[in-house]
């Protein structure tokens, strides 16, 4: 994992408010569940901070924690949005249950909000069971993920053509008695993907269905409130035409939100 390395020109992308993919999809698919009724917020995989610096400015919670274990960024977040009420650490997702402030704020967080993040993840249970700790009773888990449809497809990345296959093929006539078949993608599997992200960053991500996306959330205790495949806003439209048309189909994320029961 290497956001690190290219710490500076995340920064510049994410501040730039021209990523395609989150500024004109993700973002205002997440922000619209947004409410204005927090104390205390979590943000996991907080990267260069842009959420914590939204949720800092528009939901009037009294703290904002940014948690991200790229020790890059996070400094950048601390330079580029220097606030009273928001903090952010580098520390990784898998060890929150390590993190100072962990023992105090159990069963008291408003909301947990994570974009883009989890699927870095390997283990959901301990995660999600850790998101669940911290909640208060009627706390909200809002996260944002890789589609599976998208990222669990078969990918050849070449300078040319980037494509992203997920189906099959079928020969209708067998010879000698045997039906030759080809398979893309694989979107059943749980399992470990590596790639790279904008050319330059290598990741390493979990694919999950959205069936296996569900039910762990569900197991932790949690009701799954909205489960949403968010379209490209229409301002895409005009200023990208491929990309809005492509994931006016083909869906790029997943956002999820759900309740601790009271
Ligand atoms: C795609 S970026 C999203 C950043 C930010 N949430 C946003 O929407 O601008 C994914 C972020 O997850 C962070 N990340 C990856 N694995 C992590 C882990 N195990 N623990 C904490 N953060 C992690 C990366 O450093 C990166 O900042």
């Amino acid at each position: 994992m290497s956001y690190t390395n290219q710490s500076q020109q995340w920064a510049s992308l994410q501040a730039s408010k021209k990523h395609l993919s989150y500024d004109y999809l993700e973002k205002p698919a997440m922000y619209k569940y947004l409410g204005k009724d927090y104390e205390t917020v979590l943000c996991l995989g907080s990267g260069t901070g842009e959420e914590v610096e939204y949720i800092a400015a528009n939901c009037s919670p009294k703290i904002v924690y940014g948690l991200d274990n790229a020790a890059g960024l996070i400094e950048l977040a601390g330079q580029m949005y220097p606030r009273q009420n928001t903090k952010h650490e580098t520390i990784a997702m898998e060890n929150i249950h390590k993190w100072l402030e962990y023992e105090n704020l159990i069963g008291r967080v408003d909301l947990i909000y994570s974009s883009l993040a989890v699927h870095y993840i390997e283990d959901w249970d301990k995660l999600m069971g850790d998101c669940y700790r911290l909640l208060r009773p009627g706390g909200v888990l809002l996260f944002s993920t890789h589609h599976p449809i998208k990222w669990g497809s078969q990918t050849i990345r070449s300078k040319e053509k980037n494509s992203f296959l997920m189906g099959y093929t079928k020969n209708l006539k067998p010879e000698k008695g045997v039906t030759s078949f080809q398979v893309y993608g694989d979107y059943l599997t749980t399992r470990a993907i590596w790639d790279k992200l904008l050319g330059k960053i290598d990741i390493k991500y979990y694919h999950r269905s959205i069936s296996t996306i569900f039910s762990e959330v569900q197991k932790a205790g949690f009701l799954v409130t909205n489960l949403d495949e968010p379209l490209p806003i229409d301002e895409a439209k005009n200023l990208k035409n491929d990309f809005w048309a492509v994931h006016s189909q083909i869906p790029l994320f997943l956002v999820v939100r759900a309740v601790k029961p009271n």
